[in-house]
């Protein structure tokens, strides 16, 4: 399986850990992009219409966009490994993913707005929803701890791994916010998901 992948995104670095808590890595071939938002690479274009990373093109020559659909490929190739093929369960832990990914949406729109465009043409109250967004996630997280089960387990969880690297991220591109005051539960969670092998074989950078 192909992945095209940039090393700085959390939604890529989801999929790869998924890969690994699923023992798929070694069939993963990363394809890492020099990529900027609006310059996309050629191979990515020609494969995803909307040219997102990370996109999976399948040993079936089957083209898988985007991170959802791609955790969801490989859980189903590793035998549900990660997550129960249906129940309540599937269903809490697909929400956890979506709740991390919609705390990335807004950082990485965040991030687009302070460092892509430049500065006069920054608008801070849009800035400031996306934040409002960021926090309400983090809240909800907060609060949901102790369903995401032993950070240092065998085994992880689809949700556990969305919040982790929904948190690396804001520890990676927003070092000066302190998402952890006020939410000891997250924080010390986090603390130790960090120390997990596919954590530390993934950590951002770029
Ligand atoms: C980043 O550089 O922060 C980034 C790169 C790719 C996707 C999302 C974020």
């Amino acid at each position: 399986m192909k992945l095209f992948a940039a090393l700085a995104s959390p939604f890529v670095r989801k999929v790869r850990i998924v890969a690994m808590e699923c023992g798929l890595a070694d069939r993963i071939d990363l394809q890492v992009l020099a990529t900027a938002p609006h310059q996309p690479d050629a191979a990515l274009a020609a494969a995803n219409p909307v040219k997102k990373i990370p996109t999976l093109v399948t040993d079936d020559g089957a083209v898988l966009y985007d991170s959802g659909v791609i955790t969801d490929y490989l859980n189903a190739e590793s035998g549900h490994r990660l997550v129960p093929e249906s129940g309540a369960a599937r269903w809490t832990a697909k929400r956890q993913e979506a709740l991390a990914d919609g705390l990335l949406d807004a950082a990485v729109l965040c991030r687009y707005e302070t460092f892509v465009r430049p500065e006069e043409k920054q608008w801070d109250g849009w800035i400031d929803a996306q934040m409002g967004k960021i926090d309400g996630a983090l809240e909800q997280m907060n609060a949901e701890v102790p369903d995401l089960g032993d950070p240092a387990a065998a085994e992880t969880g689809l949700g556990a791994i969305g919040f982790g690297c929904a948190l690396g991220y804001l520890d990676f591109r927003f070092p000066d916010r302190d998402w952890r005051g006020g939410r000891g539960a997250l924080a010390d969670w986090y603390a130790a998901y960090a120390r997990r092998p596919a954590m530390q074989a993934t950590v951002p950078s770029g």
